[in-house]
């Protein structure tokens, strides 16, 4: 596996290449993102990673500067895994200049749930991702259902800007009690830690709910959702939203609607998100 900082590095090794597969990542690897490595690996003929903290996408209160930066296990992990090349940019190799050219994505996509929560956040992860699929070529890249909203404000933009990539999505990767993967899950104490699962047990509950059948009017998906933020907050979380949305386009779901449950909620310092196709 080759490390490379630089874009001109970049392109000179790609440049034997005709069918990239990338993986773009902000490092402090886990399971879930070595499993979209493993997962790229068929796709293409040579499987990139990137590795970014990307300060577009941060709020100045969020937590940019102490995001866990850890390269040589982050490499160790990707090798193992099977990658063939990583680019790990500084920043100064991504900005250069202040980005002043953004990518600003559709409102009623990416003003709601996170993207409420967290103003300009996919105007951040859609410009970095237009550049790093720019740099790489990339013919398919790989982004985890854990983000579904970013998986979907990508799969859009992707396809708006008629770009010749496609945009693969990878299954939620959870630790044995159910937990989903992240880098944050490293921020929680180890009672924290404990607590966390209840995020997922919300999530499940909810699932359960609607697929027990009967059909479900706004009313009743109005009341389970404020019901799931009450017990939330009662249990010590400060939640942000739990939302019941039709899959295809997070908007509030009609009859029939093939549906998605997802969750965000602060458990002490640490932001967590999930979600759970129903
Ligand atoms: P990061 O949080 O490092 O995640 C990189 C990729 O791994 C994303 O596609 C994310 O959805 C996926 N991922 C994270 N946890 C996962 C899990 N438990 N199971 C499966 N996939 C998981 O998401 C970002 O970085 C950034 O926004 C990025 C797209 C790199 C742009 O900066």
């Amino acid at each position: 596996m080759v490390v490379v900082h630089t874009l001109a590095d970049l392109r000179q090794h790609l440049s034997a290449f005709r069918h990239p597969a990338l993986v773009p990542t902000m490092g402090n690897l886990h399971a879930g993102h070595l499993a979209l490595v493993r997962q790229a690996k068929p796709l293409g003929d040579v499987t990139v990673s990137t590795i970014f903290v990307n300060r577009l996408q941060f709020a100045p209160h969020e937590d940019f500067d102490s995001y866990p930066r850890t390269l040589d296990a982050d490499c160790q992990q990707l090798e193992a895994a099977g990658c063939d090349l990583v680019f790990a940019p500084l920043e100064a190799e991504m900005y250069p200049q202040p980005q002043t050219f953004k990518v600003q994505p559709a409102s009623d996509l990416a003003d709601i749930l996170e993207g409420h929560f967290r103003p300009g956040f996919f105007i951040g992860v859609c410009t970095v991702v237009l550049k790093l699929l720019a740099c790489t070529q990339a013919r398919v890249a790989l982004f985890g259902k854990k983000d579904y909203q970013q998986l979907m404000v990508i799969r859009n933009m992707v396809k708006q800007f008629a770009m010749p990539v496609e945009i693969v999505g990878g299954e939620t990767q959870r630790s044995p009690d159910g937990l989903a993967l992240s880098s944050r899950n490293g921020y929680l104490s180890p009672a924290e830690r404990q607590q966390a699962v209840q995020l997922f047990a919300t999530l499940t509950h909810i699932v359960e709910t609607l697929r027990a059948g009967h059909p479900l009017e706004a009313a009743d998906i109005s009341s389970l959702e404020s019901q799931a933020m009450q017990n939330l907050n009662r249990a010590g979380w400060k939640p942000d939203y739990v939302a019941i949305r039709r899959q295809s386009d997070l908007q509030a779901p009609h009859a029939d609607d093939a549906l998605v449950v997802l969750a965000a909620a602060r458990l002490g310092a640490t932001r967590l998100i999930d979600n759970l196709e129903v």
